[in-house]
């Protein structure tokens, strides 16, 4: 038993990543699935799209790795958080899964700060109430589709949706429980209170593990389709974020990363759960058994340059596709012949409403400066921007929390660009570091399958052992300061247009 398997269920979609016992990547396979939006601000996913990339993806790797199934020691699944998966009695999908950027369940979130209390529910949840989170979720289609309601016997996160698929059984594990809204965050246990007020049947819940534990194993239908063995062990996993931090080494105190993907994350590793009053930020249980975690979260970080990609960048999409290239690299390539502040052009990230510093599903997205003098370098340059300074606010209330790390781990699609790294160390004003491996939650479910399994004896022995970083990378003071003035007037700009999106909704 040699070989460590890794799944990260993600928004675009779905990668499998097979590595050996240094967590050196094998082989990797990914596939894409679609993200629907019947209205401003909803988003949803068939989960049945995501369970033919799992199938797919694990038959790829295996067949490209040439690795005997019977050699892999166990499975780890990662995925994007908070979404509501409904399963029947027999275990059928009852609706689309609505996931974690959809902002549909504003009034939902009154009920819940109502039912439970304001304060009562930070206690804990560790977070007010949020229209990601799955809580707010499940009480819109008990008011809106009560007949799906009636038939739900089984809720489940995306990630353990795989894991049902792949082994039978219902089962979750603290991190990716912790942002339901319904675990006792401090405690790491579902939240009999929260349950009992918001009248939510525990029944429902999967069993809560710690992220190694071993939750059970590869079930002989799964093995049929998927070529895998039924020895391979299956572990609790974590959700993307806490993921990502055991595949970057954010295991101890003191340690930080930065993430774009679809969402962007700025996340500090944390020993006891240490909550913004304000709720600006997320404590959630991390991967590590008895630790927790603080992150801020940018709602539309890489999903706002894949809007700008596919509404502006077309002819560059083609000739990415003629020349083999990453489109988002002659993006960047126009960016770059933008200065600082894209010629006095700024954008707020808001596609899908924003959570850190703003906590408000109502707000949209902005251009603000725009002159008939502006390319689609511009463009592209202020998006960017626009993201590294969303991320700075959540980077400084976590550095107003006492977590400011001495140099911020960059990792997820978005640290694939050197250009954008340094754009981020300069606007955070901190020393950047990279991760060898670029692999991030997938690599960081396979440890927790190793530790599981019994390959190593920790979550942190398994990241010192398997993790090495990369290139290093000091902020510019000139170009520091340059950001800093673009980012303060960026700061002027939601307080201005609050009450303008709240108008612009009612429309
Ligand atoms: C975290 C969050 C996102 C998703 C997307 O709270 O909602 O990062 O996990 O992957």
């Amino acid at each position: 038993m040699q070989y460590l398997l890794g799944m990260d269920l993600g928004t675009s979609g779905t990668k499998t990543v097979l590595f050996d016992r240094a967590g050196k990547a094998l082989a990797s396979a990914t596939r894409e699935y679609p993200l629907s939006q019947p209205h401003n601000g909803w988003a949803e996913q068939a989960p049945q799209d995501w369970w033919e990339a799992a199938v797919a993806t694990l038959r790829e790797v295996l067949d490209r790795s040439g690795v005997a199934p019977e050699a892999i020691a166990a499975l780890g699944i990662s995925g994007q958080m908070h979404g509501l998966v409904m399963l029947d009695e027999a275990g059928q999908v009852l609706r689309p899964c609505i996931i974690w950027a959809d902002q549909r369940t504003g009034e939902e979130c009154a009920d819940i700060t109502r039912l439970v209390g304001a304060k009562r529910l930070i206690e804990i949840t560790a977070n007010p109430a949020l229209t990601g989170f799955t809580a707010s979720k499940i009480m819109w289609v008990r008011k809106h589709e009560p007949e799906v309601f009636a038939k739900c016997r089984h809720i489940l996160l995306p990630k353990d949706f795989l894991r049902y698929k792949l082994t039978g059984d219902f089962a979750t594990e603290v991190s990716d429980a912790s942002g339901m809204q319904l675990l006792d965050v401090p405690g790491r246990v579902w939240s009999a209170e929260v349950l009992g007020k918001l009248e939510i049947p525990e029944g429902w819940l999967a069993k809560v593990y710690e992220s190694p534990e071993v939750t059970g194993h590869i079930s002989r239908q799964a093995a049929e389709l998927t070529g895998l063995s039924v020895k391979t062990l299956v572990v609790g996993g974590a959700g993307d974020n806490a993921a990502a931090a055991v595949g970057t080494g954010t295991v101890a105190d003191g340690r930080a990363f930065t993430t774009i993907g679809t969402s962007g994350v700025v996340y500090a590793h944390s020993s006891q759960p240490a909550i913004d009053p304000k709720g600006r930020v997320h404590t959630f249980c991390c991967a590590v058994p008895g630790a927790w975690h603080v992150m801020g979260v940018t709602q539309g970080a890489g999903l706002s340059l894949r809007w700008l990609r596919d509404t502006s960048f077309l002819p560059e999409k083609e000739q990415a596709e003629s020349l083999g290239r990453d489109v988002y690299n002659l993006m960047t390539d126009l960016a770059k012949q933008s200065p600082i502040g894209a010629n006095r052009l700024l954008y707020l990230p808001y596609l899908m409403g924003e959570r850190t510093p703003h906590l408000d599903p109502d707000c949209r997205g902005v251009f603000f400066g725009l002159s008939a003098m502006h390319g689609r370098g511009d463009l592209a340059r202020a998006v960017m921007e626009g993201i590294s300074y969303s991320l700075k606010d959540c980077f400084d209330i976590l550095d107003g929390m006492g977590a400011r790390p001495e140099s911020m781990l960059l990792t997820g699609g978005g640290a694939r660009s050197p250009f954008w790294r340094q754009m981020l160390s300069d606007v955070f004003g901190c020393p950047a570091t990279t991760i060898q491996s670029s692999e991030g939650p997938a690599l960081g479910v396979a440890i927790l399958a190793g530790v599981g399994a019994g390959m190593y004896e920790s979550v942190e022995k398994a990241c010192g052992q398997m993790i090495a970083t990369g290139e290093k990378l000091l902020p510019d003071p000139e170009s520091h300061k340059a950001y800093a003035a673009y980012h303060g007037l960026y700061q002027k700009l939601y307080p201005a247009l609050k009450d303008s999106f709240q108008v612009l909704k009612e429309l």
